[in-house]
């Protein structure tokens, strides 16, 4: 039982993975089947023959690939994300945090979303990415329209929105483009340099992997550093363990996660006729894996509702499996710890506020969130 006030409360179309879990609602995946079991969606994760990524007409480089196309995309993306890619980013990552904590309001409420958890990712994504801050500025722009235009459910605005991160992006591919040996030696210059199969990546190829390193991150990432905070308000007890123990911030923060998922689902799509819940479903089935659904199953998680300190990192779903699996988890797990370090060496404390309002599905965390950082 929270012990906020809670001043709004969970709207009626919010999705709380948990009651769903029990007592699936199709209407809230329409036209899919939900798959919540956590065995059946390990199988599922390793089944390419049976079971394709390929659910959309939109190229998404590597999200919606099967093998053998898949493969040679994964591995020119891997090594950004490597251990000493990572190691050298540290500093500016936590320098971002450190300046961001230091300046959020100590007196009453902080608005958890507005000061801190979207700025956070978006000042954290635009330095991995070398971005300079005019770019930083028409994000934060972008994300706000495009998180308007996704809550209408207009297909028009949605596509502008898309429109515009494209141009953006592209306006990044030709200026480099024309300084040629003056470029900045950023991640988009070095992307460009990139070659699959013998061929460099197309224009298309390099927007569609930044859109998913920058823009389709934004909201996983945001909503994990909102899910986290509101976590320690609600859990003291838990809160004072995590601060006892910083070498097991990595392992809390992986379970919190389990527990409120930042991302809801993934999909795939049938290749041929497979047993589902005593049923044969056809070719061409459109499936929603219901991330949270998998990783609270009881079947897999004892207690799946509880935080325990010695789960089975193996069992759990947060980063997916497979060939699939997170390759953009290591900056995320940077980001997020160096996040917590950071807040939990500034904030003696952090308790619940007055507003606590989740975001509607198929948004997770929080649409809005004060807390009192004391
Ligand atoms: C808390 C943050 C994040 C969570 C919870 C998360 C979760 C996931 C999950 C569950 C998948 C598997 C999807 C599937 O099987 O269909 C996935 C794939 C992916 N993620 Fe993440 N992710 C996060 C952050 C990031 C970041 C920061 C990046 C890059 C900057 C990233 C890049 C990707 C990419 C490119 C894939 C597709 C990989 C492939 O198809 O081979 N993710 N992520």
């Amino acid at each position: 039982m929270s012990h906020s006030t809670h001043i709004t409360h969970t709207t009626p179309e919010a999705f709380d993975p948990f009651i769903h879990a029990q007592t699936p609602a199709p209407d809230l995946f329409p036209g899919t089947v939900p798959i919540l079991n956590h065995k059946e969606m390990v199988a599922i994760l390793a089944d390419h023959e049976r079971y394709s990524n390929a659910v959309s007409q939109h190229l998404s480089v590597p999200n919606g690939m099967d093998p053998p196309e898949h493969g040679p995309f994964r591995k020119l993306i891997e090594p950004y994300f490597s251990a000493s890619r990572m190691q050298d980013f540290e500093p500016a990552c936590r320098d971002i945090a450190k300046r961001l904590i230091a300046s959020c309001a100590k007196q009453g409420d902080t608005d958890i979303m507005r000061e801190l958890a979207t700025p956070y990712v978006l000042q954290i994504q635009c330095a991995w990415m070398g971005w300079p801050q005019e770019i930083h500025d028409d994000l934060w722009q972008w994300w706000q329209e495009s998180r308007k235009a996704m809550k209408t459910g207009d297909r028009n605005r949605i596509k502008q929105q898309a429109d515009h991160f494209t141009a953006m992006v592209q306006t990044q591919i030709d200026e480099r483009r024309q300084l040629g040996e003056n470029a900045p030696q950023d991640l988009t210059t070095e992307l460009m340099k990139e070659q699959v199969n013998g061929k460099p990546l197309s224009d298309d190829e390099i927007i569609s992997i930044l859109r998913n390193w920058t823009a389709g991150e934004v909201g996983t990432l945001s909503a994990s550093v909102a899910i986290i905070l509101h976590f320690c308000a609600e859990h003291p007890d838990i809160q004072n363990e995590i601060r006892q123990h910083p070498a097991q911030l990595e392992t809390a923060i992986d379970e919190i996660l389990r527990l409120h998922a930042p991302l809801l689902t993934n999909r795939r799509v049938t290749r041929c006729p497979v047993e589902h819940a005593g049923t044969t479903l056809p070719e061409n089935t459109k499936l929603t894996l219901v991330w949270q659904a998998a990783n609270r199953d009881p079947e897999t998680f004892p207690c799946p509702h509880a935080f325990k300190w010695d789960r089975d990192p193996d069992q759990n779903l947060l980063w997916g499996k497979g060939i699939h699996v997170c390759p953009g988890a290591p900056l995320a797990k940077l980001q997020l710890r160096m996040f917590m370090e950071e807040l939990f060496t500034q904030i003696q404390s952090i308790h619940p506020g007055k507003i606590y309002q989740p975001a509607s599905f198929p948004e997770t965390g929080f649409e809005a969130l004060f807390l009192q950082l004391t």
